[in-house]
Formats: C-alpha cells, structure tokens, sequence
C-alpha cells in the first residue's frame, strides 16, 4: 500500500514518540540479549524496519559493531540519524531508504540482523526473508520479530499505551492472532533458510536463524 508523504510522516512522528516514551527500556534488553548471541566482537549489524533505530543504536552503544538502519519510511531515518548524534554514534552509524525486500546491499555482507515490530508490514514475507538471508554473512545471525523483551516490561509498556489509548493492547494481541507461527514457517520454508527457531512467549515473538556456510 503506497502512503503520501503527509501519512508517512505523521507514522514517523507517531512511532518515535513511542519509542523514545513508553517502548525506551524495550530497546537496551533486546539490544544485550542479540549482541551476546551473535558472539561478534566487531562487524556490521543491520536494523531492518528501523524506524528511529532505536533497537540498532543500542547495539552500537554497547559493542564496535557498525550500524545500518533500514527503512520504507525517509521520515524515520530524519529521527534515525537525529538519535544516532545525540548518542556520539554518528560516526560508525549510516541509514538506507529501502524496501526489505530489496537491500541494497551486497550478498553476505552482514554480521547481525535485528528487526523489531516490522516484519507485520512486509508485503512480501518470502522476497522479505529471502532478502535478509542473501545479505547474511555466513553464519551470521538474524533476529526478526516484535518483542517487548519481558512480560515486566510488557506490562508497563501497556499501562502506558492504554492509558491514551484503550484499544492498544487488543491490537496489539490481534496482530499476533492474525500473523500465526505457522504464516511465518510458511514464509521462511519458502525462502529456502532451514535451522530456523520461532520464539513465541507472553512478551512477543522473535524468529531467530544464522546462514548455513556453504
Ligand atoms: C512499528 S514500526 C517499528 C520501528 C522500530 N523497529 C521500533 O521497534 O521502534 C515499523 C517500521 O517498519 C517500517 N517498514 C514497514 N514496512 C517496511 C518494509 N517493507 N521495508 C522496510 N521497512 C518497513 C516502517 O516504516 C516502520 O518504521
């Protein structure tokens, strides 16, 4: 669905306000617990459906990895790259306009790929998750999917978000209920990536799986 510029703007601003509000203590959790899995020492890490890359920013915060934000939306980058300068990463931090499933990126290029509360708006998962495995190195890792980090976490996420708007958490749930498991086993079989693991807990759902070296 093609947006106007007044609509991705506004989802831009909307997100970000969010983000640096009541979703700001999602980020730091989620950004320890992919750093120490990757095992990397130094590389590039990839934030796929950034929006304010607030997840791609605190792995850079904690670790030497260089970092990409990815985004349909130029608006959100504006934020990515305004958040990037208030953190001093401006210098190992760059920004891409693109579609996922078209990274203009060369093939095994990545060491870390991060995605948080994005992988509902693709409008292609197959091309989608195909696109993030071309870019992987091999053996890289990928952690694709909308966590809250702890149900902890999740709960005041929520009293926070409902206090202004009611319906959030139903969506929120509708989302998880209208994207089944199994619509992204689907998605990753026909994307050829086989050792995949989906996470699905009480604080979200994460698809993790790391490019088989050939
Ligand atoms: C709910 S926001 C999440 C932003 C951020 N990851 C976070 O957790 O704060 C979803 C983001 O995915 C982006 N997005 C949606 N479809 C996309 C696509 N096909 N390719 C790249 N980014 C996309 C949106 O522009 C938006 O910034």
């Amino acid at each position: 669905m093609k947006k106007d510029t007044t609509d991705m703007q506004e989802a831009a601003d909307t997100m970000e306000k969010t983000a640096r509000g009541p979703f700001a203590p999602v980020y730091p959790f989620l950004a320890e617990r992919f750093y120490q899995e990757s095992e990397l020492k130094q590389g590039l890490c990839l934030d796929i459906g950034s929006g304010g890359a607030q997840l791609g920013l605190a792995i850079g915060k904690i670790s030497n990895l260089e970092v990409i934000a990815l985004d349909i939306n130029k608006y959100a980058l504006d934020y990515a790259q305004e958040n990037a300068q208030a953190m001093g990463l401006s210098d190992k931090f760059s920004v891409l306009n693109a579609d996922v499933i078209a990274i203009p990126l060369a093939s095994d290029s990545v060491d870390l790929c991060v995605s948080r509360g994005s992988f509902w708006f693709w409008e292609d998962g197959i091309k989608a998750f195909a696109e993030i495995y071309r870019i992987m190195k091999p053996n890289a890792k990928a952690f694709i999917g909308c966590g809250f980090g702890t149900k902890e976490i999740l709960d005041k996420v929520v009293e926070q978000m409902q206090s202004h708007n009611p319906e959030w958490n139903t969506k929120r749930e509708k989302l998880f209920q209208d994207n089944p498991v199994e619509k992204f086993e689907g998605y990753l079989s026909a994307a050829k990536i086989e050792n995949f693991t989906i996470e699905d807990t009480d604080s979200g759902r994460y698809i993790v799986f790391s490019k088989i070296a050939q």
